[in-house]
């Protein structure tokens, strides 16, 4: 597979996808998201990688938005096919991904880069990251699902006040708004995020997979969550992993996860 705007890497059971346009702040244009579906649709159902990380080239940016000037005179059906397609290609596809997948935030996330961060599982920003939706000073809203993820992670009152006033917050206070799973010094980014791969790879895949389903659940109208739980919690018990992690514990052994997933 050759992309574009993308690079791809697979070490230690890790796939790690950087997006490459750091002469742009790597913003995000329609090409890059149909490159990211194809790349994290290929290895959705390898058994040989078990989380995914994305971040962005360069130290100054993860993502600074939407490529701005491929909308710029976007009618309003072109508006709604954007947002449209972007949440099927990217966004929710992240969200509902067998494997979790980690956002390492090495700069500024705003927009689409902001909600490209908060679709993922997982969120580590290096200190010097600074987040926000500046859609309403050019005129827009947030179409990648940011006025839902935001509100659902920091509550209505906290989504309406970035929203309304297209503040930019540092990783810290994002940190504290629990928009954050860790903030780091920049040099220690990419260690951190993959401190916390190590600690996926070593537990089951399958498992890991309902509890992504079971979790998104909640956050799904007209879903029943905890209907939802009780059907992936029954899952569990046809698969292999169930019947190692369990005998592991009580043979007193660390479980060998085979990790084989149902084919989604
Ligand atoms: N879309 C398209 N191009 C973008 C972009 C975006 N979202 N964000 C940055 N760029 C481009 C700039 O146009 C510039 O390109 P150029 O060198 O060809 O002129 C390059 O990236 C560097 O950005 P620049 O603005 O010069 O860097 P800066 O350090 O002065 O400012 C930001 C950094 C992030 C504050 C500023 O780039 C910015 O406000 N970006 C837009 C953020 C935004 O509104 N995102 C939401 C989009 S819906």
């Amino acid at each position: 597979m050759k992309f574009d705007n993308i690079l791809f890497q697979v070490e230690n059971r890790v796939l790690t996808i950087t997006v490459n346009r750091p002469d742009k702040l790597n913003a995000l244009t329609t090409h890059t998201i149909r490159e990211l579906n194809e790349l994290l649709a290929a290895y959705r159902n390898d058994n040989n990688i078990n989380a995914v990380v994305i971040t962005g080239a360069g130290e100054k940016a993860f993502v600074a938005g939407a490529d701005i000037s491929e909308f710029a005179d976007f009618d309003a059906e072109q508006g709604r096919m954007l947002s449209r397609n972007g949440h099927q290609l990217l966004f929710n596809y992240i969200e509902n991904y067998s494997k979790p997948i980690i956002a390492a935030i090495n700069g500024f996330a705003l927009g689409g880069g902001f909600e490209l961060a908060l679709s993922c599982h997982i969120r580590v920003a290096s200190d010097n990251a600074r987040m926000g939706f500046p859609e309403v000073t050019l005129g827009v809203i947030p179409g990648y699902g940011g006025t839902q993820r935001l509100a659902q992670l920091a509550g209505k009152g906290k989504a309406l006040e970035l929203i309304l006033t297209a503040d930019m917050i540092k990783a810290q206070e994002a940190f504290d708004l629990g928009l954050l799973n860790a903030v780091v010094p920049q040099a220690d980014l990419m260690n951190k995020v993959y401190e916390i791969c190590e600690k996926i790879k070593s537990k089951s895949p399958v498992a890991i997979s309902h509890a992504i389903v079971a979790i998104n659940a909640n956050y799904k109208d007209g879903v029943d969550g905890f209907a939802v739980e009780i059907e992936e919690f029954g899952k569990c018990f046809e698969n292999d992993d169930f019947r190692e992690g369990t005998k592991a514990f009580l043979e007193k052994r660390k479980p060998d996860f085979k990790g084989k997933l149902a084919q989604a």
